[in-house]
């Protein structure tokens, strides 16, 4: 049975940052984080921009896209590192702002930036099992990336989702489930305590917990395919938490085939893929799917046909190495999103209006109600404990 990804869609906050300012009101050399860091944007979201209306609003691209309606969906899983609830779980919001109906399962995945690719894995496994019975799956992974002002981690912000509509008739990459190698270790390289918003992270050993990460997981998905070697695959989709860490990645990689030259394959294997995360951010769960979207939006070569490694790698830690063929037609389907507009249309926003928005995020969970607008989903605030959003209007 083919299984993979049928349809994707992107959200991103309607503001962002350009780090060369941020460096500058950092004294910072800019080119640290333009190339060191290797990100010149970063999505910043307005007070009424959250985890809930990025997931609805990628949730609604994909579902358009792959002409799915609320019904067709028998299982909804959002997977995030920044719920916006210690117990309701962002698809259900979803679930009610999209209508999808209730003959489908909804739930939550949690494991930093890995939790949206548990949820994928998951998907796979339930078309194969038979459960989905002509259904399909609807994975959204959503999050706003935050570190904090003035740390190490402040360049390396961002948010957005990715959705990804699962189904038995995959348009854009047919993925195989069976041949997956995983790593996973206790470790406390990211984490965010219960009492924080931001995240508390151990940057350079974050880094070399990834990089171990990679190893371990293309050394298990080489075991079981031990033909296979990094130039079987005309790209690779790497998780980007900003783009030198794929880079980085993308050298070891290629090191365990034992190429000495590894920077050699890396224009042609992976910067289409570092385009559209360039003037992002990071995006925890989404990153790995947004780095594909970017790949099937960018790329300038025909991947028709064509195998795609890809690399998820979540804090904590749990990892996993996959591969997937892209399906002919691909590239214009995701062309046809217009995802680079999308980018083009935010607003700029400058430092000081930066500072002032990351000062009162801090207060939002208690944030009175507002009107609804009617124009685009949108957190509308608070009342009796309980969040709310609303909609475009029909
Ligand atoms: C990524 C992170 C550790 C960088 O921290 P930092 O101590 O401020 O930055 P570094 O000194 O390591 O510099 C970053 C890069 O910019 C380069 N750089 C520094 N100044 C530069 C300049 N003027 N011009 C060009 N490059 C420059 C450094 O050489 C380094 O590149 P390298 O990693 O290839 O050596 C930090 O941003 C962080 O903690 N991020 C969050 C955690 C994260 O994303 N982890 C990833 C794994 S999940």
């Amino acid at each position: 049975m083919k299984v993979g990804i049928d349809a994707l869609g992107v959200a991103v906050p309607s503001l962002c940052l350009d780090l060369e300012a941020l460096a500058k009101a950092r004294g910072v050399d800019p080119k640290k984080y333009l190339d060191g860091i290797g990100t010149w944007r970063m999505g910043v979201a307005p007070l009424d921009e959250d985890t809930v209306t990025l997931a609805a609003r990628a949730a609604s691209m994909a579902m358009k896209s792959g002409e799915a309606s609320g019904d067709d969906i028998g299982l909804l899983v959002v997977g995030t590192e920044t719920a916006v609830d210690h117990s309701k779980p962002v698809s259900s919001y979803v679930q009610g702002l999209l209508g999808i109906g209730q003959r489908c399962r909804v739930f939550e995945t949690k494991h930093a930036c890995y939790g949206g690719t548990a949820a994928l894995m998951m998907a796979l496994d339930w078309l194969r099992s038979g459960s989905a019975r002509g259904r399909k799956a609807l994975v959204v992974c959503s999050d706003i990336a935050r570190y904090g002002l003035n740390t190490p981690g402040e360049p390396t912000q961002g948010a957005g989702a990715v959705a990804l509509l699962v189904s038995e008739a995959p348009r854009l990459l047919e993925l195989d489930p069976a041949l997956t190698g995983q790593h996973a270790t206790d470790v406390h390289d990211f984490w965010r305590p219960l009492y924080s918003k931001d995240a508390f992270v151990d940057g350079p050993y974050s880094v070399q917990c990834y990089l171990d990460a990679i190893t371990g997981a293309y050394r298990h998905f080489r075991e079981q395919a031990p033909w296979v070697t990094a130039d079987d695959f005309a790209a690779l989709a790497y998780h980007v938490p900003y783009g030198k860490m794929a880079r980085k990645a993308h050298r070891q990689l290629r090191a365990l085939d034992g190429d000495l030259n590894p920077d050699a394959s890396f224009d042609a294997q992976v910067a289409a893929s570092l385009a559209l995360p360039a003037q992002v951010g990071n995006v925890y769960t989404g990153s790995l799917y947004l780095a594909l979207a970017s790949l099937l939006a960018t790329s300038s070569r025909d991947l028709d046909g064509q195998r795609v490694g890809l690399f998820s790698y979540g804090s904590g830690s749990c990892a996993e190495f996959f591969a997937g063929s892209v399906v002919p037609g691909a590239q214009a389907r995701v062309k046809a999103l217009e995802l680079q507009a999308l980018l083009d249309a935010r607003e700029v926003l400058t430092i000081e209006a930066y500072e002032a928005l990351m000062a009162a995020r801090e207060a939002t969970d208690l944030k009175p109600l507002e009107r609804a607008r009617g124009d685009a989903f949108h957190f509308l605030g608070v009342e009796a404990h309980k969040r709310t959003y609303a909609g475009p209007s029909a």
